[in-house]
């Protein structure tokens, strides 16, 4: 193997990982803000800022897909004699003495040194508050005095990211600003309907500034050579028109070893409509001034920053695992906690990969994103549960996405994803089990956001369950609708025309042959749970009524969905299989293998074992399993989009990452610690951060959708980093099948399927109002608790019964 070139390193300590050199693979970016206000920065600075929604809140401007890659952000220009150079090597490119940048837990650090002189940039959003500050400090290491020019620079979005970029016969005529001493607003359209606009502001007297792009970068120049910048002179522009933009000019002088703090703050404000002017014309600045003073001393800034970094303190120690394996290790108690975190706030919508305009939150994701968040926040979970079910229809189906900020769902798109209503039961038991909090089901919901409408949250999930048991087909098996998890498996989409979506109501029908063994499995999981809290909530009825349906369908799954060494995956329009051995390509796919056997369907009959066997055979490869093997090589009508993709990339035999879970959670309940293991640590970003950074190219201290297939030009190759279902899932397989700490109603059962080789770990968690000590010797075991003791004292069973206060466990296997 070629040996890779490294960008960078974990620093677990700082819980940060440190980028060495700028000019990494694809830009390695990281979030910042936990609610409302957030940013995406790469590792030069690059990204853009928004509120709340990517798509009607943007804030600043960013470009994607552009030449050169990673193309606007904010940015300091530091002119040194005639020296120009930014802090994150880009825009100018200047070679620096030293660069680095630090990800870290909702804050990013760039530092560069040039000739003598420090810039370093902290870069956040405080707690609670509508900012991202941007604390630069400027350092002379150099012996002598340093009269430099410092250039800000933000461009203004035009709020709707969408009309941003198409409708410029409007928008080179409305933009507005207003500047106030250090203060620079941007006011487009707060005119007519809007009652929000931002600003961007320094702590200090500017000796200059420029709001016109044209003017301050030059027609014919770019952000890599401002006109303003490379002339250090400001032309003090006020943009009427065109695109605004904001650029404080400050000059800096520095005796040696003298250094200068200055606070940025780039800001966002709703007024209230009779507040909304203090003058005609004059934009009402009050909760501005207020925003801006308690934000501009680097007192106030490092307060707020040691806040946010207890805040995180607190989240990473809910759950902390000591293994002595540190690539374990950083993954349980940072990144993966932190990915989930991230996915829970953004779901599909904005990542270097996700334009922000395109998708809001997903129903199938944003549920599945809740089991890698509820222990962290559960009140935020219990939110996001009742605004997922209000987008719900009264049979159960649902819209597939909604927006943010409106939470309506998402009419292009429409409905008829038959998975979509199972995934109100996953989200909605982690969320019960983790809190104990069953009111959360007595909360009136309603249908498709109506007034009037509401049911308790139990009804949207007994709906949910009906909602598959209504739509049988021919086998008995799940009708598939539009789709199921597998967006591009669109067997009920027939087209020709490249003009057409295949996932959106150009449909042509949703089919009454179609049929999904995934969703089969995903029922006969979630219906297990749905038994279990009838059960507890005393509706023995209802559990029984359901208890039958399951084994009706999985009776249905063993009789029309087994192919003899593995689970089918569907039926096709006209009721041919899909994912047989018969087939000529994809005989086999990963979806219906990794519910089935998470289902534990014909475990009996040795279909479990085959099936997860077969997973090591035909799709198992050196970065992780295939989606379906072999990969198409050709569109195939009868399939849609998933036969579009070349072969090795996406749905079509990608390595998509968030699949790979399911079966290893399959190989936890069968109890094949070692083969869990090994899949598990293919895809875990820490071991593939040692071994392929060039190779994998995306972030390697987060996973990614889709890592390229055994059959793709690259195998190994990353794309689609941060948004993804994976980050859920690899926390869920991680902290409750491999090392076994699973919440329950009424406790913790403990029950880890760990390698042979694992050895004696504690995990301390948090859970309600108990902190519980947990340590396992596993004696060379793969599974099997043998005992347990609380504080002590023997306990029956594998569940620890809840109390609050302190404990200590300890479990031998
Ligand atoms: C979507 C998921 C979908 C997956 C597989 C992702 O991009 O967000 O909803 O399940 O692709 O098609």
């Amino acid at each position: 193997m070629e040996q890779q070139k490294r960008y960078g390193h974990f620093d677990d300590q700082h819980r940060e990982y440190v980028i060495t050199d700028p000019q990494t693979p694809w830009p390695w970016i990281n979030y910042l803000g936990n609610e409302d206000f957030f940013s995406l920065i790469s590792n030069t600075a690059g990204g853009y800022s928004f509120y709340k929604d990517a798509k009607f809140r943007r804030i600043t401007r960013y470009r994607y897909n552009n030449v050169p890659m990673d193309n606007g952000g904010r940015y300091f220009y530091i002119k040194d004699g005639d020296t120009v150079w930014n802090p994150g090597w880009k825009p100018c490119k200047t070679p620096l003495d030293f660069y680095e940048c630090r990800h870290g837990m909702s804050y990013t650090r760039v530092t560069g040194r040039k000739n003598g002189v420090e810039a370093s940039v902290l870069f956040f959003v405080p707690l609670k508050k509508w900012a991202e500050v941007q604390k630069l400090t400027l350092t002379n290491q150099s012996n002598e005095v340093k009269n430099l020019k410092l250039f800000s620079f933000e461009e203004w979005c035009l709020w709707n990211a969408a009309t941003d970029m198409e409708n410029f016969q409007r928008n080179f005529s409305t933009g507005e600003v207003e500047i106030e001493g250090s203060t620079i607003y941007h006011k487009t359209e707060y005119r007519e309907r809007r009652n929000h606009y931002a600003f961007y502001h320094v702590n200090t007297p500017i000796q200059g500034f420029d709001t016109d792009r044209e003017t301050f970068v030059g027609l014919y120049n770019e952000f890599a050579d401002p006109q303003v910048v490379i002339e250090g002179k400001p032309r003090n522009s006020h943009a009427h028109g065109w695109s605004p933009i904001a650029s404080h000019y400050i000059e800096v002088t520095l005796q040696p070893g003298e250094s200068k703090d200055f606070v940025f703050l780039l800001g966002y404000i709703e007024n209230e409509q009779d507040k909304k002017f203090s003058a005609p014309q004059v934009i009402n600045k009050d909760k501005a001034h207020a925003l801006i003073a308690e934000l501009d001393t680097t007192q106030k800034v490092d307060q707020a920053f040691a806040e946010l970094c207890q805040y995180w303190d607190a989240l990473l120690n809910i759950y902390n695992v000591r293994t002595g394996n540190d690539k374990l290790d950083r993954m349980v108690n940072i990144w993966n906690q932190y990915q989930c975190m991230v996915t829970f706030n953004f779901s599909r919508s904005a990542s270097f990969f996700e334009s922000g305009i395109g998708r809001g939150m997903g129903f199938r994701d944003s549920n599945q994103d809740l089991v890698g968040f509820v222990h962290q926040i559960p009140s935020r979970a219990r939110q996001r549960i009742i605004d997922i079910a209000s987008t719900q229809f009264p049979d159960g189906g649902c819209y597939h996405q909604y927006q943010p900020l409106t939470k309506r769902g998402n009419n292009d798109i429409g409905g008829g994803f038959n998975d979509d209503p199972c995934w109100l039961i996953f989200g909605t038991v982690a969320y019960i089990k983790e809190t104990g909090d069953f009111s959360i089901l007595d909360e009136m919901v309603p249908f498709d956001n109506q007034p009037g409408s509401e049911v308790t949250l139990f009804e949207h999930l007994k709906i949910s369950m009906d909602h598959v048991i209504n739509n049988l087909g021919p086998h008995m098996l799940p009708l598939i609708g539009r789709a199921d998890w597998n967006d591009c498996l669109n067997l009920n989409c027939f087209s020709w025309d490249p003009n057409e979506s295949f996932q959106t109501t150009e449909n042509v029908s949703e089919g009454t042959k179609a049929e999904s063994l995934m969703i089969a499995g995903l029922f006969v999981v979630t219906g297990k749970d749905y038994v279990a809290l009838c059960q507890k909530l005393g509706k023995t009825q209802e559990a029984e009524r359901m208890q039958k349906a399951i084994d009706a369908m999985i009776e249905a799954v063993k009789k029309h969905g087994w192919d003899g060494e593995w689970y089918l995956r569907a039926y096709d329009f006209y009721g041919n299989k899909i994912g047989s051995n018969e087939c000529d390509e994809a005989k086999i796919f990963i979806e219906s293998q990794g519910w089935c056997t998470m289902a534990e369907i014909g475990a009996q009959e040795g279909m479990v074992a085959k099936s997860l066997d077969s997973c090591k055979k035909y799709l198992e490869c050196e970065h992780g399993m295939v989606l379906n093997n072999p990969a198409f090589t050709k569109y195939i009508y009868e399939y849609g989009e998933i036969s579009s993709y070349p072969e090795g990339y996406k749905e079509n035999a990608g390595i998509f990452c968030h699949n790979n879970p399911w079966v290893i959670i399959g190989e936890c309940l069968a109890g094949r610690g070692n083969d869990a293991w090994s899949h598990y640590a293919k895809i875990l970003p820490s071991y593939v951060e040692e071994k392929y950074q060039t190779l994998h190219k995306v972030e390697p201290y987060v996973n990614c959708q889709m890592v390229a297939g055994k059959d793709a030009f690259k195998p190994g190759e990353g794309k689609n980093s941060w948004l993804t279902g994976t980050a859920a899932w690899m926390w869920y397989t991680v902290s409750e099948f491999i090392l076994g700490i699973k919440p329950d109603y009424d406790g913790i059962r403990i029950d880890p399927c760990l390698p042979e080789t694992a050895t004696d770990y504690t995990v301390q968690r948090k859970f309600r109002d108990a902190e519980y000590e947990i340590t396992i010797h596993p004696n060379g075991a793969q599974k099997g608790v043998k005992t347990i003791t609380l504080d002590g004292q023997p306990v029956d069973g594998t569940v620890i019964p809840y109390s609050a206060g302190k404990h200590v466990v300890e479990v031998t296997m």
